[in-house]
């Protein structure tokens, strides 16, 4: 089964035939909202909304552990990661679809791991490709197939959130070669590995980042639904694709 995490613009799968929703309670407490079941051509889709039906929970509030266990737990192998990000590197602009291929984290106090509290054995993955070669392969291939435009490989900075970055931050995040920059891609990737899920990410660029572009003096916030709005359309193209290849 496929796992889609929804991020913002994103809180509901069009495509999705919703059979069944099912709050689902984990060990490490509550996901974020429902599971979403249901069927995209022949495959079995499980949708999750990361900031919640009503987009209510911050980027630093996710219960990311939480919610890779409960999309695990219903049987998914495979996650499909949705986040809005924004352009730091020069030629994207808002609307552009990129497939990262590298993460670097910067965000802190998050619930990170499920190898930690008292009488759980410590254990270590491997991250250094921190994206499933395989999915992102095989979601350029539907992006192709379907004619939408997806940037393949950029490293994704993880900020803290929820505020937005200043210029000096980004110019940092540059100079570290960051492409793009969001604030949920971590530890949702980590978790993933750790469950031996196959995890990749689509990230949708909703705005230029901080001191870019026309975010120079200050990110227009109120266009960025808009952009997702649209861009969201292709997403789901993709995910559909994906579903019948
Ligand atoms: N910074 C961090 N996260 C984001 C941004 C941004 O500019 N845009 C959308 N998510």
């Amino acid at each position: 089964m496929l796992a889609v995490i929804g991020g913002s613009g994103l809180a509901q799968l069009g495509n999705l035939e919703v059979r069944r929703r099912k709050r689902a309670r984990t060990p490490y407490g509550k996901p974020s909202g429902a599971l979403a079941f249901g069927c995209i051509a022949d495959c079995d889709v499980v949708f999750l909304a990361r900031h919640g039906d009503g987009h209510s929970v911050a980027p630093h509030e996710v219960n990311y552990r939480a919610n890779l266990w409960a999309l695990k737990d219903a049987g998914a192998g495979e996650v499909v990661a949705v986040a809005a990000v924004g352009a730091i590197r020069r030629d994207l602009e808002p609307g552009a679809l990129l497939l990262p291929h590298q993460v670097i984290d910067y965000t802190w106090g998050r619930r990170s791991s499920y190898f930690e509290g008292p009488g759980t054995p410590l254990k270590h993955i491997d991250f250094t490709e921190p994206y499933s070669r395989e999915l992102r392969s095989r979601l350029l291939s539907a992006a192709l197939a379907c004619g939408e435009q997806m940037l393949d490989g950029g490293v994704y900075a993880a900020t803290q959130g929820p505020r937005l970055e200043t210029a000096a931050e980004i110019d940092r995040l540059e100079r570290d070669g960051a492409d793009v920059v969001g604030m949920t891609g971590m530890p949702e990737a980590a978790l993933a590995r750790e469950l031996s899920l196959q995890y990749a990410a689509i990230t949708v660029v909703a705005n230029y980042a901080a001191g870019r572009g026309d975010s120079r003096r200050a990110v227009p916030l109120e266009r960025i639904g808009a952009v997702l709005e649209e861009a969201m359309g292709r997403v789901r193209n993709i995910i559909d694709r994906l579903c019948r290849q």
